[in-house]
């Protein structure tokens, strides 16, 4: 597959089938994580693979939408800033954290797609919450959740995008 298809392949997954991810699907998922870039090379990307019910019940607390809460979700990663670690660029001190994370997480969604797990981002959840529930340590924020699992045949076809002339000009 080439890196075009697997970018068209991946899409927002909501409905997950009763299925269990396998161990090494996680595996190689979590070292595409690994392996995204940082600014200065800072690695401040720091998951939480929540695979237990209890850890499940809290992170859903953090997010009420339905689909969030389905039973069929096999596991979420949770995937946090490090800003103690992160690089602030000298010039006005912007923090480069959320970029870090941005990356890797999309490498988290598109390995997914590869092995024919579905997932989405979700970010508009209660990150004060979050880092209550689960005792996160004040340098520790909370970006991205990202539901894992076997995509239903329910899963609708993908957005569309704007065309490259409307994004882009040659300069
Ligand atoms: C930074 C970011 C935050 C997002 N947050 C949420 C969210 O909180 N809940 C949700 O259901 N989808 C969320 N999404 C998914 C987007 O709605 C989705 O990616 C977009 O509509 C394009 O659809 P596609 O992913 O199927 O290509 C988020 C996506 C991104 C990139």
């Amino acid at each position: 597959m080439s890196l075009l298809e697997l970018v068209k392949k991946r899409k927002s997954v909501r409905h997950f089938l009763d299925m269990k991810v396998e161990k090494e699907k996680i595996d190689y998922i979590m070292e595409c994580a690994r392996h995204a870039p940082s600014a200065v090379n800072f690695q401040p990307c720091y998951y939480y693979i929540i695979e237990s019910d209890e850890s499940k019940a809290l992170l859903q607390k953090c997010y009420g939408r339905r689909w969030f809460s389905s039973t069929n979700i096999p596991v979420y990663i949770l995937a946090c800033v490090d800003t103690n670690a992160s690089w602030k660029r000298s010039y006005d001190q912007k923090d480069h954290g959320d970029i870090d994370v941005a990356i890797a997480v999309e490498h988290i969604c598109l390995a997914a797609a590869e092995m024919n797990l579905g997932s989405c981002w979700v970010c508009d959840f209660d990150p004060v919450l979050c880092k209550e529930l689960f005792s996160l340590p004040d340098n520790l924020e909370p970006a991205v959740i990202i539901p894992l699992g076997y995509p239903t045949s329910e899963e609708k076809s993908r957005t569309p995008r704007k065309l490259l002339s409307e994004i882009s000009e040659v300069i």
